[in-house]
Order: structure tokens, then C-alpha cells, then sequence
């Protein structure tokens, strides 16, 4: 994945920028920010009301932003079992991993699981909680394969423009096929050529206010 840097975002927090594809991991406005709103309020914390078991599925663990702000949902709503699989077909080094500001902008309790979420074996489920099962899987989308259904999608991938290839209709295909009925799929892209192939695939799609820096967002219910 080429030369990867340590580069600070608009709100404080950290992200990586991959010189290769002149690519960031998250927005330049704020990283933090950008995976609170768009993953976690718009993504998990539309679907859990009167849920006591989540399955989430992440295109791109990447720095483990996302997986690391489930690991505090999972904190503070203990009734309700996650389990989260992640997909990385490129794991960072350890390098980059301890050189991201996150610890020190969380809570300190969260700090041992970000730890914990990194050292994780890949390809096995490692509980992180009593209610948060992780399972990182070192794959593409292109050649996941699950028995399960997920109430929501974090597609987390690089732009469609720098990544095409992740974008092709035969992935939002696949991440149709499992999302669970009345599951949704959030990601921080609006493009319009995404809401046409989410619409083709069979995504009810809405266009939605986006975070700091975006004015919009797609999502898509399966209805
Ligand atoms: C925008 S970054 C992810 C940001 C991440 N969620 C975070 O919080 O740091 C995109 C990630 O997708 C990964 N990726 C690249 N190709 C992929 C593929 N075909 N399937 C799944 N993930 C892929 C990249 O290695 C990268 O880590």
C-alpha cells in the first residue's frame, strides 16, 4: 500500500495519509469527528434501538478509528452483544498503530482495548468484552465469505476515485446481500453514481446531512 505518514486532521485527532494514492484514511477535517458522525450516530446508533445482539460489518479497518468507538458503544450499552468483523487486506505496522493521538483523546479506560483491537489475532474471534466479539479478517471485500447477515455496514474504503475497484457494483452487491432485512449501509461518500448503483442493487437510499467539511452522505436501508 506504499508509503504511509502520521498526518494531524481539522478536530485534533490523528490519520494516516498513504502517498502511493495521495489518499487519507479519513476526512482532512476532522477524523474523529467524521467516524463519530458518520459511522457510529448515523450507522449503529440507528439501528440499535430494541436490538440485544449487533452484527457490524467494516470494509477497512485501517487504524481501528471505528472498531475502537464500537468497543465504547459496546461500554455503554452492556445489554446489547456486538460482533464486529472487520476487513483489512492491509494491516498497518505497529509503528504507525502507536504513533496515532487517539488514546490520548479518549477516556483513558478505552486505552487498553485500542491496544487489544491491534494485537488481536486476524481470522479468529477474540471476545474484547463479554459484549464485543471481535473477528478481523486479513481480506478484501472481493473475497470475504460470511454464514452471517449484519445490521449494518461501515463502508469504510478509500474513494472511488483512488479505489475504484471496491466501489464496483459487484461489491455493494455482495454488502446488499448481507445486510439483514432493515439493516443499512453508511459511508461518508455521496457521489452520485454511488446512490445509482446502491438504488440498482436494491438499497432504499437516502441522501443525508453529512459531517464537518461534507454536505452530504449516502445511506441505504434494506427494506
Ligand atoms: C479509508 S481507509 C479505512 C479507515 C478505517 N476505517 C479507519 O478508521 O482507519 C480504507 C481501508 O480499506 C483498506 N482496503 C483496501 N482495499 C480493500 C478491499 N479490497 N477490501 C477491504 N478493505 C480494503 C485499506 O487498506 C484501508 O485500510
Amino acid at each position: 500500500m506504499g508509503n504511509i505518514k502520521i498526518i494531524e486532521t481539522g478536530d485534533g485527532s490523528s490519520s494516516l495519509y498513504n502517498e502511493a494514492l495521495n489518499e487519507t484514511y479519513h476526512s482532512s477535517h476532522g477524523a474523529l469527528t467524521e467516524s463519530r458522525y458518520v459511522f457510529i450516530k448515523s450507522g449503529f446508533e440507528a439501528i440499535r434501538e430494541g436490538k440485544l445482539e449487533v452484527n457490524i460489518l467494516e470494509v477497512g479497518m485501517g487504524t481501528g478509528l471505528n472498531a475502537i468507538l464500537m468497543v465504547e458503544q459496546a461500554l455503554k450499552y452492556p445489554e446489547v452483544t456486538i460482533n464486529y468483523v472487520t476487513l483489512e487486506p492491509f494491516p498497518l505496522s505497529e509503528e504507525l498503530i502507536d504513533g496515532l493521538n487517539y488514546n490520548q483523546l479518549f477516556e483513558e479506560h478505552l486505552t487498553p482495548y485500542f491496544k487489544q483491537l491491534h494485537s488481536a489475532e486476524w481470522d479468529k474471534v477474540t471476545d474484547i468484552l463479554p459484549n464485543f466479539k471481535l473477528h478481523k479478517q486479513k481480506t478484501t471485500l472481493e473475497d470475504f465469505q460470511s454464514d452471517k447477515t449484519f445490521e449494518t455496514i461501515f463502508f469504510d474504503a478509500f474513494a472511488p476515485n483512488k479505489q475504484p475497484e471496491v466501489w464496483f457494483v459487484e461489491n455493494l452487491k455482495k454488502t446488499f446481500d448481507y445486510t439483514s432485512q432493515d439493516g443499512i449501509f453508511v459511508t461518508y461518500c455521496a457521489k452520485g453514481q454511488l446512490r445509482r448503483d446502491l438504488v440498482s442493487v436494491g438499497y432504499d437510499v437516502e441522501r443525508y446531512p453529512g459531517p464537518p467539511g461534507k454536505r452530504e452522505m449516502l445511506r441505504g436501508w434494506k427494506r
